[in-house]
């Protein structure tokens, strides 16, 4: 969650305008004399289940707690943001807790730590007498010498101090062993080797660091796998198996396989596939998907075919469907058509001839290589699987599955891509297309009444636009912050399309800051970080990009109609369920402001409406 959405998710509008200005209670809704323009009527609006205010009289403006406060107080976004915060009692993460050079110069002396430990075993599994039997295991397992130099795997010795007595000797103390995980402390006191007798594979992080190490038993013990303990260098939760190997194949094929663990990485490396990473055994966690993702966009998984594994793909499907904001399935530069929108979401491999993607690739890289192509984008995958479960003869089967299903495919924010998963069900069930359709109505109108506490799910995403509008006013602004000949352009752009005012507010201030050049240094320290990511941002974008002008020029001209686009469908959706809302109240009052309150009154598109509703639209006329 961003600072912003965590503050408005504390915060509640009500109580934020009630500091200044006192509120009325009026429908579901409160006015108030407007605070900024001298008025009899009142004719400021706050509406909680939004979060939003509105000016219906000589200010026609409106936005939420942030813009009320920047407003108010005279502040901008920045100095908003920090007040807000304060009051909220979010932290910001912004540069005041600097790490200080002594805890760098300590974290990198833990990392050469661990690489000098990586080096000894791996030394050992090469050269040593006793690793003589972990070198067969290797070999066992098919493992080639460019993949064990490589991935530097190697073996740790049987006894209780052999990387103990080497470390130590390379002037290591016991205390920085411990604090790595490599050690064990006795409860009377000294230390032990962590790891004896195991197969060592080194886990790296994206910068090639040694963050930790997995051991594989040489035979059925248990563990199968010892893993580092969670430490100052080691979390789990962002530690994503041979990462450093396979960025640079992961950013030329525009796509990366996660499996499930060392061996199914390291023989997709020894085959060819080297844009493999792996989860290492638990369900996808959003750091490492979050990394992933600044890689590429096209996210292939790939889990064992073991029920555990099956499970756990719906595990992970499950932490990527609600971790993933829908907008990272698609590529920034979302193609239009159907198939290409398909294409872009994440993809699941069913696991097929073998247990796991190590069995089968061994066995046939080629077969591995078609199952890749044969992957299926989730949903398809889920329904798949759903679908071989029931009995299609069962009226109750089918309809728990649609019940099943109804939820996904209503939050399906692409309209094109919901109907093809209405069709797709209805067909694979036997069912008129029209029934699921209506029950998916049913659904979207029964959320709508009984939904959570702020309005339902549905009116909510609609609300806040298709989700992509953050993706795509970010990627707007670091073309602008990159690419300095987009500024005749970039000064044209209306902030009213930006929804998100962290990025309106950079935006505004990079169209008001002349010399561009000197913008980064003006810029407010609680939105630095920020801004350091929108630069960040601007150094990923594609070379084509950089070449040429008119590719920068395409780019930035289809963020604007995507955004543009995106908010005139809002007001649209936003229209309808609003007069479908306030249709059983006849509350024309409520309707209406309603309406001016979503700007709907500047949607040509309501022209139909109104003539429709020539009582309504005589009432409008004369605010
Ligand atoms: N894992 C672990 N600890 C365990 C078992 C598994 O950390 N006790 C993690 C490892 O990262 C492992 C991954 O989960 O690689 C997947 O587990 P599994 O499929 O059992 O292991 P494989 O990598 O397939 O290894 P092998 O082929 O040797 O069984
Ligand atoms: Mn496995």
């Amino acid at each position: 969650m961003s600072t912003t959405d965590d503050i408005k998710q504390r915060l509640d509008i009500v109580d934020v305008v009630s500091q200044y200005v006192k509120l009325t209670k009026s429908g579901r809704s409160y006015k108030a004399a407007c605070p900024f323009h001298i008025e009899k009527t009142a004719s400021f609006f706050v509406f909680p289940e939004k979060q939003s205010w509105h000016c219906f009289g000589a200010c026609a403006t409106g936005g939420d707690i942030f813009t009320f406060v920047m407003k108010k107080e005279g502040i901008d976004f920045g100095q908003a943001l920090r007040l807000l915060a304060e009051r909220a009692n979010v932290t910001l993460t912004y540069k005041t807790a600097q790490v200080t050079a002594e805890d760098t110069a300590r974290q990198d002396h833990l990392f050469k730590l661990n690489e000098v430990a990586a080096e000894y075993y791996h030394y050992l599994l090469l050269h040593d007498e006793e690793a003589g039997a972990a070198r067969k295991y290797a070999e066992g397992r098919g493992l080639s010498p460019a993949v064990i130099d490589s991935f530097q795997l190697g073996f740790s010795p049987g006894k209780w101090d052999g990387l103990l007595t080497y470390v130590a000797k390379a002037g290591y103390r016991d205390d920085e062993m411990l604090a790595v995980g490599l050690t064990v402390q006795r409860e009377t006191g000294g230390f032990y080797d962590r790891f004896r007798n195991r197969l060592m594979f080194p886990i790296r992080d994206a910068k090639g660091r040694v963050v930790g190490f997995g051991g594989r038993a040489l035979d059925d013990s248990i563990p199968k796998y010892l893993n580092s303990p969670q430490s100052l260098l080691f979390d789990k939760s962002s530690i994503i198996y041979g990462i450093e190997r396979a960025r640079g194949a992961i950013r030329q094929n525009d796509c990366v396989v996660i499996t499930e663990g060392y061996m199914d990485t390291l023989a997709a490396h020894q085959f060819g596939f080297e844009n493999t990473v792996a989860s290492m055994g638990t369900a996808l966690t959003e750091k490492q998907i979050s990394i992933l993702r600044k890689l590429t966009r096209n996210i292939i998984v790939a889990l064992d075919a073991d029920a555990a594994g099956l499970e756990a793909t719906t595990r992970s499907i499950t932490t990527i469907d609600q971790q993933i904001p829908k907008e990272h399935w698609l590529a920034w530069i979302e193609p239009k058509t159907y198939s290409e929108l398909v294409k872009y979401e994440i993809q699941v491999v069913e696991i097929v001839g073998g247990k796991d993607p190590d069995e089968i690739i061994r066995n046939s890289p080629e077969k591995w290589a078609a199952l890749l192509k044969e992957s299926q984008p989730i949903i398809d995958f889920t329904l798949k699987k759903e679908i071989a479960n029931i009995n299609k003869d069962s009226s109750k089967d089918k309809s728990a599955l649609v019940s099943k299903f109804l939820p996904i495919l209503s939050h399906i924010d692409d309209s094109v891509r919901r109907a093809h998963y209405v069709e797709k069900l209805s067909r694979l069930l036997g069912l008129d297309e029209r029934f699921v359709r209506d029950a998916l109505f049913e659904l979207q109108a029964r959320e709508k009444k009984y939904g959570a506490a702020s309005g339902s799910k549905v009116i909510k995403n609609y609300a806040n636009r298709a989700p992509s509008s953050r993706h795509i006013e970010e990627y707007l602004l670091a073309l602008l912050l990159q690419f300095s000949d987009l500024r005749e352009e970039g000064i044209k752009i209306s902030a009213d399309y930006f929804e998100h005012p962290e990025n309106k507010d950079i935006l505004l201030k990079w169209q008001g800051n002349a010399g561009a050049d000197s913008f980064g240094a003006d810029i407010d320290p609680a939105l630095k970080e920020f801004y350091d990511h929108l630069i960040s941002l601007g150094g990923q974008l594609p070379p084509s990009l950089h070449q040429s002008k008119r590719e920068r020029e395409y780019a930035l001209n289809d963020c604007i109609n995507r955004l543009l686009e995106g908010h005139i469908k809002n007001l649209e959706i936003k229209k309808k369920l609003i007069l479908s809302e306030e249709k059983d109240r006849g509350d024309t009052e409520s309707q209406l402001a309603k309406l001016i309150e979503h700007g709907i009154l500047e949607s040509q598109q309501l022209h139909d409406v109104f003539k429709k509703r020539g009582r309504l639209f005589s009432r409008i006329k004369g605010v």
